[in-house]
């Protein structure tokens, strides 16, 4: 069985800076940054312009992660994009990536698969462990897994909704699994979910259980209350849940591999919250230089959030060959997961 490494890394943000200011200045929020960087550690996040999407964010990110592990779009034998913010409701993410990625150009066209993850927080993770099992499998050699999100567009910028609103920024980070017979890789990955929860973060938009599935008014056009537009979620549960979570998670990664921290060079932890992920180290006696972030300049990119900080570490080279890094994610669903490679 070949191993499966982690062989190119890539990250694109918009370039447009909000910072937590601008959320009370320019969108009028009754927030100030002091609230959100007391509760959160986030200092500013990026906002995509209209008309910009994920799979426009996942392209940038996709070439970087396909020029550093040396390979080009047609070697892909399979594209896993995870995101909870999809261009459109159907087809997923995925296929437009594809289609930007050329690989339906031509006459000797590859039409590599595309295969959609929907695991928000979680998604990067929930995508490794696919594109890794299949690298493994044999029958694949090169897995383009990217995470991806447009938050932006679907906040609700606004004091009604400043409990979500100041954490989400959009960005996209892409990885290249390859099939290697290298002694390193993916060592292992573990998930979790916990449907009892899954109205706790939502974003409902429709029911399809109704019909309509959408309340129309009398001309038959859909009318959408705003709890169904935007995501509602119960913060400190979510906070509770993520916390004990997390811990879990790490621990079953321990257990099955037989290992400390001290045995991990670097923990990349989901940016949700700075103050989950230090209360986190703290009850687990992790040194903080030890973790990665950036929740600081992008907030929670969800998906994108673990690849983007791989690759930023991986460019500063911090992330050096030879590492053991531990991944751990929390989301909504709830999901969850943690996974163990060396470098
Ligand atoms: C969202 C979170 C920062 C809120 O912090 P909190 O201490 O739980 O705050 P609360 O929601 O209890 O709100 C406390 C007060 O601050 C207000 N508030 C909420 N957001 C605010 C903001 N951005 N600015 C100013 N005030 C805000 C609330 O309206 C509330 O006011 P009230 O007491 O007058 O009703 C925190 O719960 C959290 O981080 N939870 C986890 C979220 C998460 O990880 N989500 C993603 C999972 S992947």
């Amino acid at each position: 069985m070949p191993n499966a490494i982690i062989s190119g890394t890539g990250f694109f943000v918009p370039p447009n800076v909000v910072t937590n200011h601008e959320l009370a200045e320019r969108y009028g929020i009754d927030t100030t940054h002091e609230w959100i960087l007391q509760r959160t550690g986030i200092e500013a996040r990026r906002f995509v312009d209209e008309g910009v999407g994920p799979s426009d964010l996942a392209l940038h990110a996709a070439e970087q992660a396909l020029a550093s592990a040396g390979i080009r779009a047609r070697d892909l034998g399979m594209i896993v994009f995870a995101t909870l913010s999809s261009e459109h409701c159907f087809p997923g993410a995925g296929v437009h990536l594809q289609k930007k990625l050329g690989l339906c150009d031509g006459p000797d066209a590859p039409f590599v698969p595309a295969l959609d993850v929907r695991n928000q927080c979680s998604g990067f993770l929930y995508g490794l462990a696919t594109a890794s099992s299949m690298v493994q499998s044999g029958n694949v050699e090169h897995v383009l897994l990217v995470g991806a999100e447009v938050h932006s567009h679907a906040l609700d910028l606004s004091t009604r909704g400043r409990t979500v609103a100041t954490l989400f920024g959009d960005g996209a980070g892409a990885v290249v699994v390859s099939a290697s017979s290298e002694d390193r890789g993916v060592r292992g990955w573990w998930l979790g979910a916990d449907g009892r929860h899954a109205d706790v973060l939502s974003q409902k938009l429709w029911d399809i259980r109704k019909a309509p599935f959408i309340p129309q008014n009398a001309e038959g056009v859909g009318q959408l209350q705003p709890e169904m537009m935007f995501a509602q979620m119960d913060g400190k549960l979510v906070f509770r849940h993520a916390v004990e979570r997390m811990i879990g998670s790490l621990f079953t990664a321990y257990s099955k591999k037989g290992l400390t921290h001290d045995d991990i060079d670097l923990f990349f932890f989901h940016q949700a919250n700075l103050r989950i992920n230090q209360y986190v180290a703290d009850q687990l006696g992790i040194p903080h230089d030890k973790l990665v972030s950036n929740i600081q300049r992008y907030g929670n990119t969800t998906a994108a959030t673990i690849p983007i900080m791989l690759a930023e570490a991986s460019a500063s080279g911090r992330l050096k060959r030879g590492m053991k890094i531990a991944m751990v994610a929390f989301g909504s669903g709830f999901t969850w997961g943690s996974a163990v490679v060396d470098w």
